[in-house]
């Protein structure tokens, strides 16, 4: 018995890194699942099917059932082809797990317009995307009068929590993904469906760069491995999670971290207008206790 018995999940970008590991845990839970990737570069070239393959052989050997799809997550008609085909392949969707990403980190000043275009587009529109097909799937089945527990399970970053210098492409993305999970949130809750995002941290082939050795495996527990980041995943696509939306995780390794959205930290009152004077006057008490540079990168 698994925690996902009887259920049919999508999990995008899930030939490698995190969304391997989603895929595969979730089908150890006993999901089927829908293994998308095109099979793209790092920097989002190329169209390998190779690696999804890997891992709907895996999960069929682990005795699930799987099927690649190859769709571009960002392209309106790959999504709808990609939901398309987890209805009728397994005759329903419950679990969206939306994962994909690429990246193409440059200083604003040297960012070339195609930089910017293709990872707002793979990581904001391709989220976005898929969240339309399935919503229209799922909301067409509540008006029917049927049972519906939809999941949406988004990837942030703490990048666009926090903004990381070098990023302004992909951390706009993750921030416009963190709020848009907050609407997504809101506007299918009439309908049964969930739709929370995590920031996750692991050791894959975008985060070796960064964290390099720091992120090696070790003899203990690896906390850097992609597989502790699934478990959550496996927990908020389950029936467990009806009661938890709109939610943001940080996650890594064995620390999962609620996060509460954007919070005032200093406030000025009073029942009239204030010109840009009085502020500069008012200014350390706006800041009282807090700096008033840029905020820190991280809450730990
Ligand atoms: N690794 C980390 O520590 C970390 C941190 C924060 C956020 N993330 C996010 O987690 C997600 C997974 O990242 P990862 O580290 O596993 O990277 P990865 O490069 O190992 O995996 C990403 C996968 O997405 C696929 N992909 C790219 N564009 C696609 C498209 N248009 N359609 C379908 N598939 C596409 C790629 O082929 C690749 O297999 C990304 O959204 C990333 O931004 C990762």
């Amino acid at each position: 018995m698994g925690l996902l018995d009887g259920k049919v999940a999508i999990v995008t970008g899930a030939g490698r890194g995190i969304g391997r590991a989603e895929a595969l845990l979730l089908a150890a839970e006993g999901a089927k699942v829908v293994v998308n990737d095109v099979g793209a570069s790092l920097a989002g070239q190329g169209g390998d099917k190779h690696p999804a393959e890997e891992v709907v052989d895996l999960i069929k050997e682990g005795g699930s059932d799987a099927v690649v799809n190859a769709s571009d997550v960002s392209s309106w008609s790959g999504a709808k082809d990609l939901v398309d085909q987890a209805i009728d392949t397994f005759g329903s969707l419950d679990v969206l797990v939306n994962n994909a990403g690429i990246l193409r980190d440059k200083m604003s000043f040297n960012m070339e317009e195609s930089d910017w275009d293709d990872v707002i587009r793979v990581h904001l529109k391709g989220h976005f995307a898929m969240s339309h097909h399935a919503a229209v799937y799922w909301r067409g089945r509540a008006k029917a009068g049927e049972d519906v527990h939809g999941r949406i399970i988004n990837t942030s970053s703490e990048a666009g929590l926090f903004g990381n210098a070098g990023q302004a492409n992909y951390s706009a993305a993750k921030a416009g993904i963190a709020s848009m999970t907050w609407v997504l949130a809101r506007e299918l809750e009439r309908y049964g469906v969930t739709v929370n995002s995590i920031s996750p941290r692991a050791r894959t082939r975008m985060t070796e760069n960064l964290f390099g050795e720091m992120a090696a495996a070790g003899d203990g527990f690896d906390q850097w491995d992609p597989a502790n980041v699934a478990q959550l995943v496996g927990f908020l696509a389950s029936d467990e999670a009806a009661d938890v939306t709109g939610q943001n995780f940080i996650v890594f390794g064995g620390n999962i971290w609620a996060t509460g959205g954007f919070h005032p930290v200093g406030e000025l009152h009073r029942d009239s207008m204030w010109s840009p004077s009085e502020i500069a006057a008012a200014k350390s008490e706006l800041f009282k206790g807090i700096s008033s540079g840029i905020p820190p990168f991280s809450f730990f």
